[in-house]
């Protein structure tokens, strides 16, 4: 039976002027909405309780599962307000079935198209108001963080017999606190983020919490984030922590690097294969050596480098840094002129600016 999410308002919301200042220069992941989203899931009753409730610090034991053998997964997607004040979602389904494929992997439960869907609409309809207005320009929106854990207290490995399902809701401005300026990336020789067999395809806290000394590695050396290769021989490109990458090329391919069961496979990633076509560009997945970047960005075969997510949209990258060496940015400064048309063109669909011919979105 589906999941129903009825609403227990939360007393103590933040007031009007809160909001107002919260929603005016929201930055990224710092300010929360009044309610979340709950339902559990137990081994003999399946998934029930499904509620909307106040936001706020939640009751676990010490020895809950997730703490120890981090048996979690999550979700990120984002809830735009369009010019007419209705607010709608961008490929939510598509999230859903990801969010299935990574429970299959971290052997929890499936939830259910419809429930992931129906508590989305749940939380955008109770925090309604938290939904920036984003004038042309304006890259503001609710980002939406569903997330399932192992809450059960015990500590055998084994897959959890009581799992928890929720999803919180931030306002969100742009990812990098610079704006749309280039980043510049650091090639993590010492740490891989994933290898064959592992859990990088899944999104779970794993793949980002072993991402972290890497992208410390190139904050010491001046970088924004680091590039991980792939683990078995250190030489073909596979993503940024939290992002995947495309080059252009000067005869207008857009590669990015082929799905090898370590990489995830990114909403937005997919979007831009789609509307790289429609943009006249010839989209090509395939392994791509780490040094055909640094020759390519020499010899002028690559023209334009970008990472791309639901958080940070569409980033042009500018330098790339490794130990003893470094390519010019290929940037300028403020990305290519390829790299913000497929920006643009996808933050106009999301936004409701342009036709969604591909009906991509959901009204929440
Ligand atoms: C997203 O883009 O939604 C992510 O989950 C990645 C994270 C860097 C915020």
């Amino acid at each position: 039976m589906a999941l129903s999410f009825e609403l227990s308002a939360n007393p103590n919301p933040a007031s009007e002027a809160e909001r107002s200042a919260i929603l005016e220069n929201p930055g990224f992941g710092k300010h929360f909405t009044d309610h979340m989203a709950v339902a559990t899931w137990t081994k003999d009753a399946g998934w029930h309780d499904g509620r909307v409730t106040a936001y706020g610090p939640i009751s676990l034991m010490p020895s809950a599962a997730v703490l120890h053998y981090a048996q979690e997964i999550f979700e990120g997607l984002k809830a735009y307000r369009h010019a007419d004040g209705s607010i709608w979602s961008f490929r939510p389904e598509a999230n859903a079935q990801r969010m299935a494929r990574s429970a299959a992997r971290l052997a929890l439960p499936v939830l259910p198209e419809e429930d992931f869907i129906a508590s989305l609409r749940a939380l955008v309809t109770a925090d309604q108001a938290w939904v920036p207005e984003a004038p042309d320009g304006s890259e503001k929106s609710l980002y939406l963080r569903p997330f399932m854990y192992a809450s059960e207290a015990f500590l055998g490995v084994r897959p959890a017999n009581e799992v928890t399902f929720s999803v919180i809701a931030s306002p969100a401005g742009a990812y990098f606190s610079g704006g749309l300026k280039p980043v510049t990336l650091w090639i993590s020789q010492h740490y891989a983020r994933a290898g064959a067999g592992g859990t990088g395809a899944a999104k779970c806290g794993g793949n980002y919490a072993s991402s972290l000394a890497g992208q410390l590695e190139g904050i010491e050396h001046g970088c924004d984030q680091a590039v991980f290769l792939d683990a078995a021989t250190q030489t073909f490109i596979e993503e940024l922590g939290g992002m995947n990458l495309f080059f252009v090329t000067k005869d207008n391919r857009l590669l990015t690097p082929e799905l090898t069961g370590s990489i995830l496979e990114g909403v937005t990633r997919s979007s831009i294969l789609d509307l790289g076509k429609e943009l006249g560009l010839d989209p090509q997945e395939q392994r791509i050596e780490i040094e055909q970047w640094k020759d390519g960005v020499a010899s002028g075969e690559i023209v334009e480098i970008f990472a791309c997510g639901t958080a940070a949209v569409v980033t042009p990258v500018g330098e790339l840094r490794w130990e003893g060496g470094s390519t010019p940015s290929t940037a300028g400064a403020a990305g290519g002129e390829i790299t913000n048309a497929i920006r643009s063109r996808l933050l106009d669909i999301q936004y409701g600016r342009v036709e969604d011919t591909h009906g991509w979105l959901t009204q929440l």
